[in-house]
C-alpha cells in the first residue's frame, strides 16, 4: 500500500439534510407554500403519496437534534433554508418567525463548535414565484433570488461562512422540466435548457452580492457529480462518454467556474434546437459569479455508449426500491447508459463506486484547479430496528469508509478537500422514496403510516464516525 497523506487539519468533519426532509411545520409560524408542498399531494408523485407536512419534526426538535451533533463530535453542519419561511410569497414582506428559527439553529450550532453550512436553495422554491410568473422559466427570479440571497447573507453572515448557493441544479432542473418526476412536472428540452440558463445566472448573481456583505465567507454551488465511464475502449463508446462529459458535467461546471459554455455541447443543443437564450450581459454576469469551491454530491457513476440518432431517450426511473428495473436511456445521437458489469449496487439500484469519487474529484481538481467541499455522499438503506433499539448498520459503515478512504487517495493525489458531509445526520424525507430509504446516523422512529413518537436512535454507524472525527480519519 502507498503511503497515504492525512486528512488536513481543520477539516469539516460534517453530514447534511435539507428543510424539506427534515424540518416539518410546512404552514407554521407564517411559513408560504413551496412547489414540494403542492407537487407532494398529486397522486402518484411520492411512495405511498409521502410527503414533508411533519417529516422528522426537526423543526421543534433541532435542539435535540443539534445535542446529538455535538455527542458525535460533529465539526461541520450542513442544513438547507426554506425560502418560503423567509419570504412566504417569495418575495416583499419577510416573516421574522422564520428568521428567527434559522439564527436560533445557528446559534445552538456555535455554542457546541459546529460550522454552519447554510444552503440557500435545496429545492423548495415558493409557490407563489411559481404561480406569479413560472418560478425558474422567468427572468424575474434572477432579482427575487438574489434579493432572498441578500436578506440571508445580510442576516446570517455575521456568524455562517460556509455557504451553498444551489443544491444539484443539475438534478432539480433535470428532474424538474425533463425527466417531470419533481415540480413543476414538465418534459421539454428547450424549456429545461432555458430555466437552467436562468438558474444559472441567479447563481452568479448571488455570488456577486455575497463578495460584498459576506467577503470573508466561503460560498460555491453542489453539483450532484455522476462522473463517467466509457463501455468499452472502441472510440465510439470513448466518444459517447466524452459527449455525456460535455452535456451533464461540463455544461454546469465549466458555467460555474469560467461563465462558458463548453463548445462541442453547445453546438450540439443547436443543433436540436435545445439552446439557451444567452443574451447580451449574460455571460459577464456568469464571469463574475465564480464559486470559492466545488461543492460535490456525490452517490454513483455512471457507464455509456454509443447511442445512434434514432437510439434510445429519457426513460422511466426507479423509484420503487425495486432492484434491477432502470432502464437504458440516453440522448439520440450522443451517448446511452449500460450496466456495469464491474461494480455492484444498492437496494435502489445505485452503483457503489468509491474509486468513481476519487476520479470525479481529479477531474474537478485538473480542469477547475479549486477546492472541494463534498456536500453530500452517503447510503439509503432499510435499516432494521432491533430490540433494544439498536441498529447494526455495518454496511453503512462500510459504504462511508470506503469512500473516506477514496478521499484520503484524493488528497494523497492534489485534491484540496476541505470537508466532508455524509448525507444525511438523522434519518430523514426521501423526496420520492418516502421514509424507508434511510441514510442517517440516527435512526428516527417513523414510517410512512404512522409518525409514532419520531424518537431518535444512534445507530451503530453514529459511534463508528464519531471515533473517525475524534481520530481527524487517521485509521481509514
Ligand atoms: C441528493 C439530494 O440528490 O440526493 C438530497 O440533494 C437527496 O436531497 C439525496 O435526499 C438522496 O436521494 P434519495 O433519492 O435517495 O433521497
Amino acid at each position: 500500500h502507498k503511503k497515504l497523506d492525512n486528512f488536513p487539519e481543520g477539516f469539516l468533519w460534517g453530514s447534511a439534510s435539507a428543510a424539506y426532509q427534515v424540518e416539518g411545520a410546512w404552514d407554521t409560524d407564517g411559513k408560504g407554500k413551496s412547489i414540494w408542498d403542492d407537487f407532494v399531494r398529486i397522486p402518484g408523485k411520492t411512495f405511498m403519496g409521502t410527503n414533508g407536512d411533519v417529516a422528522v419534526d426537526h423543526y421543534n426538535r433541532y435542539k435535540e437534534d443539534v445535542a446529538l451533533m455535538a455527542e458525535m463530535g460533529l465539526k461541520a453542519y450542513r442544513f438547507s433554508i426554506a425560502w418560503a419561511r423567509i419570504f412566504p410569497e417569495g418575495t416583499g414582506k419577510i416573516c421574522q418567525e422564520g428568521l428567527d428559527f434559522y439564527n436560533n439553529l445557528i446559534d445552538e450550532l456555535i455554542k457546541h463548535d459546529i460550522e454552519p453550512i447554510v444552503t440557500v436553495y435545496h429545492w423548495d422554491l415558493p409557490q407563489a414565484l411559481q404561480d406569479l410568473y413560472g418560478g425558474w422559466e422567468n427572468r424575474q427570479i434572477i432579482e427575487d433570488f438574489n434579493n432572498y440571497c441578500i436578506t440571508l447573507f445580510e442576516n446570517f453572515g455575521d456568524r455562517v461562512k460556509y455557504w451553498v448557493s444551489l443544491n444539484e441544479q443539475n438534478i432539480f432542473i433535470g428532474l424538474g422540466y425533463l425527466r417531470a418526476m419533481h415540480p413543476p412536472g414538465v418534459t421539454d428540452y428547450k424549456r429545461m435548457y432555458e430555466a437552467n440558463h436562468i438558474a444559472s445566472l441567479a447563481n452568479a448573481k448571488a455570488i456577486k452580492s455575497f463578495r460584498k456583505i459576506v467577503p470573508d465567507g466561503k460560498i460555491g454551488p453542489s453539483f450532484a457529480l455522476n462522473p463517467g465511464y466509457p463501455a468499452t475502449c472502441n472510440p465510439e463508446d470513448v466518444l459517447a462518454f466524452e459527449d455525456e462529459e460535455e452535456l451533464n458535467a461540463h455544461w454546469w461546471m465549466d458555467v460555474y467556474v469560467w461563465g462558458e459554455y463548453p463548445i462541442a455541447g453547445m453546438k450540439f443543443l443547436k443543433e436540436k434546437g435545445w439552446a439557451p437564450t444567452v443574451l447580451e450581459g449574460d455571460t459577464e454576469l456568469l464571469k463574475e459569479g465564480k464559486p470559492d469551491f466545488m461543492g460535490v454530491n456525490y452517490y454513483r457513476t455512471g457507464t455509456f455508449e454509443k447511442n445512434p440518432l434514432d437510439g434510445v431517450g429519457i426513460g422511466g426511473f426507479n423509484t420503487t426500491g425495486k432492484k434491477g428495473t432502470t432502464q437504458e436511456e440516453g440522448v439520440p445521437g450522443a451517448y446511452k447508459t449500460k450496466r456495469n458489469e464491474y461494480l455492484e449496487t444498492t437496494n435502489w439500484d445505485w452503483e457503489i463506486d468509491p474509486t468513481g469519487l476519487r476520479i470525479g474529484m481529479r477531474r474537478i481538481t485538473s480542469r477547475y484547479k479549486l477546492p472541494i467541499l463534498i456536500s453530500e455522499n452517503g447510503l439509503g438503506e432499510f435499516d432494521k430496528l432491533e430490540e433494544g433499539n439498536i441498529i447494526n448498520d455495518d454496511y453503512r459503515i462500510d459504504y462511508i469508509e470506503k469512500h473516506l478512504r477514496a478521499c484520503k487517495e484524493a488528497i494523497t493525489d492534489g485534491v484540496d478537500l476541505i470537508g466532508y458531509c455524509t448525507w444525511s445526520f438523522t434519518d430523514l424525507l426521501s423526496w420520492l422514496n418516502g421514509y424507508q430509504k434511510r441514510y442517517g446516523f440516527v435512526y428516527v422512529d417513523r414510517d410512512e403510516q404512522d409518525e409514532k413518537e419520531m424518537a431518535r436512535y444512534k445507530k451503530k454507524s453514529f459511534y463508528w464516525y464519531k471515533d473517525v472525527i475524534m481520530n481527524n480519519g487517521k485509521d481509514i
